[in-house]
């Protein structure tokens, strides 16, 4: 089957349409540049670029798949989690599209399609579910930050979250203390390339504890406190890497450790991990050392499947609609708060 699949969850705007597993096209058009100005995601801004967007990205997405129109057979979105007023421009569309070309329509959760990411194969652009094994797996990104545990397709268990802030929102939030550029996790991590990561010690929260669990506000607090009282560390060229070094080893040892042990507790073999935060540098070593010296299978999503795609949503998409056949009600309203069950 053909499908097209709308991803307007928060700022990124993307069109993708697969067929039996395949990706044929993933346009996406981003709005960091248009953010980076106010240091986060302004939703009135988000929703101007989504509508201005959506149709450009879709004809584009339709060009390169080589299909027509006549030949997509469902139509898919994302209906929640994330920004209410982005969500919509993306569900709404894809419901008037399924709608007039009387095609089912497939919703889809964000973190859901996340969650089976890594599952798609980079070079092939194409699902690889026929090796999917029982896993644990972290969702990473700037509004998640999850262990779940992943029995089979569709049959999964969220093991525990962040607390406050999620990873990816820690990396951005200290970048912005840094006086980095807006989102600070990959500025934080090329820079760090340069750095000491035992420099300075930051707090590792809840590292070891007895839950699943995460908590990044206190580490962006603690490296508020120390800034304040060396002010001039931050401007300083040689200081800096070693800084952003010592943060994201903070925040990459805990994530890895968790991970690992929730794999240990649950008794799988294989680790996933998805989300932007999963295309750090240090996070991708670390976890296949950790798995390696474990003996774990891993499986992480490839980066240009980590941040926030359309294909996702298609795979996904297509994957449930051949195991369930069950369309959504085509008036169904979006989830903005929508959580993974
Ligand atoms: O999955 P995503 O595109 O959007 C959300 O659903 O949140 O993730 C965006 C987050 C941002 O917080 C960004 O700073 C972080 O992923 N990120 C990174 C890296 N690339 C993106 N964090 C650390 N290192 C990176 N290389
Ligand atoms: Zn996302």
């Amino acid at each position: 089957m053909a499908l097209l699949a709308f991803e307007t969850s928060c700022d990124e705007t993307s069109v993708a349409v697969v067929s039996e597993g395949q990706i044929l096209a993933n346009s996406v058009s981003s709005q960091i540049k248009l953010h980076a100005e106010y240091g986060g995601v302004v939703p009135e801004l988000a929703t101007r670029e989504h509508l201005r967007n959506l149709l450009p990205v879709a004809r584009e997405a339709l060009n390169n798949s080589g299909l027509g129109v006549e030949q997509l057979e469902a139509i898919t979105a994302t209906r929640g989690p994330g920004l209410p007023p982005a969500l919509v421009i993306g569900w709404r569309v894809a419901q008037a599209i399924a709608y007039a070309l009387n095609l089912p329509l497939i919703s889809i959760n964000h973190i859901e399609a996340h969650l089976y990411s890594p599952w798609i194969d980079e070079g092939l652009s194409s699902a690889n579910f026929n090796a999917f094994q029982p896993n644990v797996s972290l969702i990473v990104s700037g509004g998640h930050t999850l262990l779940v545990h992943v029995r089979g397709l569709h049959d999964h268990t969220v093991l525990g979250g962040t607390l406050d802030d999620a990873a990816g929102e820690c990396f951005d939030k200290i970048g912005k203390l840094l006086g980095l550029a807006y989102p600070g996790g990959p500025v934080l991590d090329r820079i760090s390339v340069k750095g000491n990561p035992a420099a300075y010690q930051f707090p590792r929260p809840l590292l070891n504890d007895s839950t699943d669990n995460f908590s990044f506000s206190g580490l962006k607090t603690s490296v508020r406190y120390f800034l304040e009282k060396n002010p001039k560390l931050k401007e300083d060229d040689k200081q800096l890497p070693d800084l952003c070094a010592s943060v994201q080893a903070a925040i990459v040892e805990v994530l890895v450790k968790k991970t690992l042990r929730a794999a240990a507790h649950q008794g799988v073999d294989c680790v996933t991990a998805s989300g932007g935060v999963t295309c750090n540098r240090l996070l991708r070593a670390g976890l296949a050392a950790a798995c390696d010296k474990q003996g774990y299978s891993l499986h992480l999503a490839a980066p240009k499947f980590c941040t926030d795609n359309a294909a996702m949503i298609g795979i996904l998409a297509e994957e449930k609609f051949k195991s369930t056949n069950k369309p959504s009600t085509i008036d169904a309203d979006i989830k903005p708060g929508w959580t993974l069950a």
